[in-house]
């Protein structure tokens, strides 16, 4: 009977080397510790055997069976581990012990002045409107009073699909949408107009640090009865005054646009230099931020609304010109470069 034990060890011992998967191994288990299995029929022939010999031979059979159940425990241990290590070669090499460096995406600077614009006037009760990049001439040009030939379209020389239709040139393209859109509640339930669009838009542009050929602006309506200049004046300080935190020092020069009348230039004292005179604000120590007037009677009339009766302003501020004033960026161009050394620094200011 020992010899049978000893011969059973050895079998087992030999059959447990050439085992290289789990399921060999968990067959292996079942054919020497199952309830059929080698060492269970040992067990079995014992009836056969003196007491004496009995409790000698359990013993011997109880250590090979915990020898077998052991080196199954450690062979399936090993075997874990190679399956890892298997599965970690196929992986692209990499420390998983490493802390993580790799920097969160960040917020463009553009992003960052609209979000703030948005918040003052979204406090103040303007609508968000978003408007497509794409417009046709109708609304860039003839709903804005400004008609094929006029010369006014020569500043606003913009990209043109074969079908006609344009890349804006300014977020003025909207106004018409616009209008027309809340028109009906203005006119039957007395409800003001009020709403910003910012957008981005192109021309065609000598690019230099202060010009490019695609920037963003954010355009502002409001119309109602008896809208007046000082409405336009009060919403732009407030706006300004929010975003840079503090009292900023602007000036209003009378400025040309057809769709408005009187019409302004709306400048800030230049943040960069402060007034001296730098290459951003072409060395006037002033910058121009936001065009503005009151809307002109023929673009109301072009939105359904009648000038007699409802009056309003607009202005049309140029995000990018903010953003490069509130964090200090001295070249336009940085803001389309996709350099994300330069871009990523602002995140943290929201
Ligand atoms: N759309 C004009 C421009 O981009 C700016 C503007 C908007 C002027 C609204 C007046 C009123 O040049």
């Amino acid at each position: 009977m020992a010899d049978k034990t000893n011969e059973l060890k050895l079998a087992f011992a030999e059959a447990l080397s050439k085992v290289n998967t789990m399921e060999e191994l968990e067959n292996l288990r079942v054919e020497y510790t199952g309830k059929k299995g080698y060492i269970t029929g040992l067990m079995q022939e014992m009836k056969n055997l003196s007491p004496e010999e009995k409790k000698v031979f359990g013993q011997t059979v109880n250590v090979l069976k915990d020898e077998v159940n052991e080196k199954i425990t450690e062979k399936r241990e090993e075997l874990k581990k190679k399956e890892l290590e298997a599965e970690l070669a196929r992986m692209p090499e990499f420390d998983i012990s490493m802390p993580p460096t790799l920097k969160r995406g960040s917020y463009h600077p553009i992003t960052l002045v609209q979000r703030q614009c948005e918040e003052v006037f979204k406090s103040m009760g303007f609508a968000i409107e978003d408007y497509s990049e794409i417009v046709t001439d109708y609304e860039c040009f003839e709903a804005l009073n400004i008609p094929k030939d006029h010369p006014a379209r020569d500043m606003q020389d913009t990209y043109y699909l074969e079908n006609g239709q344009l890349l804006k040139s300014h977020t003025s393209a909207a106004q018409n949408a616009i209008y027309k859109k809340y028109k009906d509640a203005l006119i039957n339930e007395g409800k003001p107009i009020k709403a910003i669009f910012p957008g981005r838009c192109f021309r065609n542009e000598a690019t230099d640090a202060c010009h490019e050929n695609t920037f963003f602006q954010m355009e502002g309506v409001m119309v109602d009865k008896n809208i007046s200049i000082s409405n336009l004046i009060f919403f732009m300080k407030t706006m300004l005054s929010e975003v840079f935190q503090k009292d900023i020092k602007v000036r209003l020069r009378p400025g040309f646009f057809p769709f408005v009348e009187p019409g302004f230039e709306l400048d800030i004292s230049c943040l960069i230099c402060g007034g001296e005179g730098c290459p951003s604000c072409k060395h006037s120590g002033w910058l121009e931020l936001c065009p503005c007037g009151m809307i002109h009677p023929e673009v109301l009339k072009a939105g359904g609304i009648d000038p007699e009766e409802y009056t309003g302003f607009a202005f049309g501020l140029g995000l990018t010109r903010l953003a490069m004033m509130k964090y200090g960026i001295k070249d336009i161009r940085d803001l389309n470069s996709g350099s994300l050394k330069s871009l990523s620094q602002f995140t943290d200011d929201k």
